[in-house]
């Protein structure tokens, strides 16, 4: 595990966006495993700017995102998807037929999964994956459990996750109940991993993700047994270790 430890946010963002950017630059067709979230926004907005200044080109580059809430599609401005667009992909020139987020409009989520299970698995996984960590330790939307799931599922959401993310929602009541996401599996399948974390509210769970035991009961802790895992964060995430 390598740690890199930044005065704030924007030097973390600045960081972590330069290791995608060097992984665009030395495979053009790279599988990038993305995510949603604050902690993230700022690695995209430089990716955003090293491609306007013309030294990056994702026309191979392909996607694959974490996760994406049921019951919204694209055009909700609280699906993933719409996060995805708005902030990375329609300002680059990925195509975006290459970008795959869960579908949260499917009818039958079982077959769903299995779908979006396939791509990942035809990919052999991504080539980099990035990741935020969820304030109960979760990765994706894999929520604390008695064991780690290993594929693309359908899972309920912790009130603390419903919580934390209606930030985002005019009113809790809108956050949706349940997710479409990777399984541990999927994620650790990945070549290389960046966790992204910023904020004194996540540094206990950091030191437990990092240093605690590996257990389902914070599902981040898995990332400990990855032989390439970067985490980029910053003094504030770090204060407890
Ligand atoms: C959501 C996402 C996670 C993300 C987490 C942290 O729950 N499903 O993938 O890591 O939020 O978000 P933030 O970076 O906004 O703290």
């Amino acid at each position: 595990m390598k740690i890199i430890k930044t005065k704030n946010y924007e030097e973390m963002s600045r960081k972590a966006a330069n290791i995608f950017f060097a992984q665009v630059v030395a495979k053009p067709d790279s599988v990038l495993g993305l995510a949603t979230g604050s902690s993230v926004l700022g690695l995209y907005e430089n990716l955003i700017k090293h491609y306007k200044n013309g030294d990056v080109d994702f026309s191979d580059i392909k996607t694959i995102n974490l996760d994406e809430y049921a019951g919204l599609g694209k055009e909700s401005d609280q699906s993933y998807r719409y996060y995805m667009d708005n902030n990375l992909f329609n300002h680059v020139n990925v195509k975006k037929e290459n970008t795959n987020l869960p579908n949260g409009l499917a009818k039958d989520m079982k077959v769903e999964c299995k779908r979006y299970n396939d791509i990942i698995e035809n990919f052999g996984g991504a080539d980099i994956q990035l990741l935020g960590l969820g304030l109960n330790g979760h990765i994706g939307f894999n929520e604390p459990s008695d064991v780690f799931p290993k594929e693309t599922h359908l899972v309920d959401l912790e009130e603390s996750t419903i919580k934390a993310n209606s930030r985002f929602f005019e009113n809790e009541k809108d956050v949706p109940r349940q997710a479409v996401t990777m399984g541990i599996q999927n994620i650790m399948q990945a070549k290389q991993i960046v966790l992204c974390v910023c904020g004194k509210q996540k540094a206990k769970i950091l030191k437990a993700v990092l240093f605690g035991d590996v257990t389902p009961n914070v599902p981040g802790s898995i990332l400990q047994l990855h032989n390439n895992l970067i985490v980029a964060a910053d003094e504030d995430a770090l204060s407890e270790i």
